[in-house]
């Protein structure tokens, strides 16, 4: 391999002698403000002590069939034996439509498929919204897209309460009290412990959402006081930033009583084996959320119930969720938004460009069943690199001289002017939709700021004087820019392109890039993958390059925080550690890390935006990643739906599926469909095979 890196050193230099005819500021050019779009809606900003609280009312109440078919008949305890002490109370004044009424069913439709319930192991459920409603986490901020700015701060969850120490670096957090999972067995510090220890210390494992001992700060130690109080000790003082990364997706809980016996530490079980020890097939796997999985049946549908020991009740008492059942037909995205416009699905996060006119035109007429409202633009995609030069994903020769280009900012950059933004986003959608995306945080969220945007402009004759200039030549007049000589024994320049089958933009935004890279000499092959199979192979850096949608630390900036650059040696979408556990950061990496870590032990607001002004000034001028498109997402729902709050973006926070507070979303009574396939069932014993 070295004499690889040598032979494009010496590139190198040729190129920085080609560059002195061509100065880097003419590649740089006005980046157009993207076309007027405005949210259709705004929220109400309110407080988080208007939204909740957590206390003990005089008396509980459930719906009657569950009094009478399983209390009065002995099966279960009475709602009050059940709830906490002081179970976290919804204020109504905060419910759009006030409190609600039992019923009913909301009909999701997703495109995954569930490996299975060990989520905290790793396994998917088939995302949209399954683990969301299943998981509930230390804190929570779905909902934050609503709190006043200035009181920004994670809501209390699991944690209904914490304080620091006086020199900031311990945060105790007080547990909620007599909760307990669907199945009845008690929630405390030990479940807590079980996550923090063996899923997350414990390196074999990988929790679903990329929990990594660094997403909670270097040196970073947790232990439990007593069975409902945790003390964190940091390294840095008062690092609320964390607070973030203890909410979905990296800290929630699983069952310990269900999930401990099968991890290695304590069984005979291989990692791999505790990962699938939870098949789909599994049922009523005990959850703390509202709805238990009580049904499944591959390629059709997974059902889940009520679950009897939820924890949190409206002002009048009523235990939640208001909703009785959830469905999610296993089905595709784009079905998704079909069936959520037709009327036969209930929700959808519009997302996917290609169908937002159709979906647009139907929704306009006066007897669509659905409501759309489109939020700001959130949605972005990226054309990332693997870079990795030292062994991640275990590269092979050609792969490895990909890395190296990777790794070279010309390279980036010859990709990067050689893509028609704007072509790119009218081939998704024509309209106002889509924005030309240069990269780095998202033009009309909080810490954007255009002035510390460089971007470079769609300029193919550069592009390619670029890759001339790294000794990229066609050698053998075939069309396809071949490696010097010495490197991948001097074969055409091909590199494979990951993308996700499950999403039309995700394959289409891939196709687009793959037609655009012929006129610059490279042959670009697309490795298309279903949903699993490409998390899997993004997860393990089996990748030259990956087309993606991407996460929220790019929208909100404070949630996901660790993953803006590779703080830890998991902890980045694109460049993990190489097979010796060390990450062999560029220098610009080194100085993005460094930024993002002063983000994360500031809460110094001014600090703060200055801090991101750097960041996305580091990674644009640096094309960390070649941003593609951005554009907004609409929320579609059905109408019979109340509770929905005004200004709910399908992607900030959280997804949306968070965001709207599902467990306060009821169906007025007249309203009602009959879409229970379970009736007046509760869910049953663990690994049983249906609801009781
Ligand atoms: C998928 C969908 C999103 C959202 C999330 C929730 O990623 O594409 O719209 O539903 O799942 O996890």
């Amino acid at each position: 391999m070295r004499k690889h890196i040598y032979a494009l050193g010496g590139a190198g230099l040729l190129l920085s002698v080609s560059m002195a005819t061509l100065p880097a500021q003419e590649l740089t050019g006005e980046l157009p403000d993207p076309p007027e779009f405005s949210a259709q809606s705004e929220p109400n900003f309110v407080s988080v002590s208007d939204i909740m609280e957590y206390r003990a009312l005089p008396e509980y109440h459930e719906p009657d069939w569950v009094t009478s078919k399983y209390v009065e008949a002995g099966t279960l305890p009475p709602v009050a034996e059940r709830l906490p002490a002081e179970p976290l109370v919804y204020k109504a004044a905060n419910m759009p439509d006030g409190i609600g009424v039992y019923g009913d069913t909301m009909r999701h439709v997703i495109g995954g498929r569930p490996e299975g319930w060990n989520y905290i192991g790793g396994q998917s459920q088939g995302w949209g919204g399954i683990d969301i409603g299943l998981s509930e986490c230390l804190t929570r901020t779905g909902p934050l897209f609503m709190i006043k700015a200035d009181e920004l701060e994670p809501m209390p969850n699991l944690a209904k309460s914490w304080e620091w120490s006086e020199d900031g670096k311990e945060l105790t957090m007080h547990l909620i009290e007599g909760a307990k999972w669907s199945d009845g067995d008690p929630f405390d510090a030990d479940d807590v412990m079980f996550y923090w220890e063996d899923n997350i210390l414990d390196q074999n494992v990988s929790p679903l959402n990329g929990g990594t001992p660094e997403t909670f700060g270097e040196g970073t130690t947790l232990e439990a006081l007593d069975p409902y109080t945790i003390k964190w000790t940091f390294q840095e003082a008062f690092p609320t930033q964390y607070l973030y990364a203890m909410a979905y997706g990296t800290f929630c809980p699983g069952p310990s009583h269900i999930l401990k016996p099968e991890h290695p530490s304590y069984s005979d079980n291989t990692y791999e084996e505790y990962k699938n020890a939870f098949p789909p097939e599994y049922l009523n796997i005990p959850v703390m959320g509202a709805w238990v999985p009580v049904e499944y049946r591959p390629d059709d549908i997974i059902v889940m119930r009520r679950n009897p020991y939820y924890w949190k009740v409206d002002e009048q008492g009523n235990q939640l969720p208001y909703l009785n059942e959830m469905h999610y037909r296993l089905s595709t995205w784009a079905d998704r938004d079909v069936q959520a416009v037709a009327g036969s699905g209930d929700f959808s996060n519009l997302e996917q460009a290609e169908s937002y006119v159709e979906a647009l035109r139907r929704s306009a007429e006066d007897d669509a069943p659905a409501r759309l409202q489109f939020g700001a633009r959130t949605i972005g995609y990226a054309l990332r690199m693997n870079l990795s030069g030292n062994g991640w994903g275990e590269p092979d020769e050609r792969e490895q001289a990909v890395r190296e280009l990777n790794r070279d900012l010309d390279f980036r950059k010859a990709i990067s002017i050689a893509v028609d933004r704007q072509r790119l986003g009218e081939s998704l959608v024509r309209g106002p939709f889509t924005a030309i995306y240069p990269g780095g945080l998202y033009a009309g969220t909080t810490y954007y700021d255009k002035d510390s945007t460089v971007y470079y402009p769609h300029d193919l004759e550069a592009a390619n004087a670029l890759l001339d200039g790294m000794g990229l030549i066609d050698t053998d007049g075939n069309g396809v820019r071949n490696f010097p000589e010495g490197t991948a024994g001097g074969a055409d320049v091909e590199i494979t392109l990951l993308a996700n089958t499950d999403y039309g933009t995700d394959t289409n935004l891939a196709e687009g890039v793959i037609a655009m890279m012929e006129p610059l000499g490279l042959r670009v092959i697309a490795n298309f993958q279903q949903g699993t199979a490409r998390d899997d192979m993004a997860q393990s850096g089996q990748f030259d390059w990956h087309v993606e949608r991407q996460g929220a630390e790019m929208v909100s900036v404070v949630q996901g925080t660790a993953a803006l650059a590779p703080t830890g040696p998991r902890t980045h979408p694109f460049h993990r550690a190489g097979s010796d556990g060390t990450l062999d950061l560029l220098p610009f990496e080194q100085e993005l890390v460094d930024v993002v870590n002063a983000f994360i032990a500031t809460s110094d607001n001014a600090e703060r935006a200055e801090l991101m002004k750097q960041y996305q000034q580091i990674f644009t001028e640096n094309v960390y990643s070649v941003g593609l498109t951005q554009y907004p997402g609409a929320l579609i729902i059905n109408k019979r739906f109340a509770n929905i709050p005004a200004g709910a973006p399908i992607f900030m926070f959280n997804w949306a599926e968070d965001n709207i507070i599902r467990e306060r979303v009821f169906v007025p009574e007249d309203q009602q469909g009959s879409y229970e396939l379970h009736p007046e069932t509760l869910p049953g014993a663990p690994g049983s095979d249906g609801p009781m």
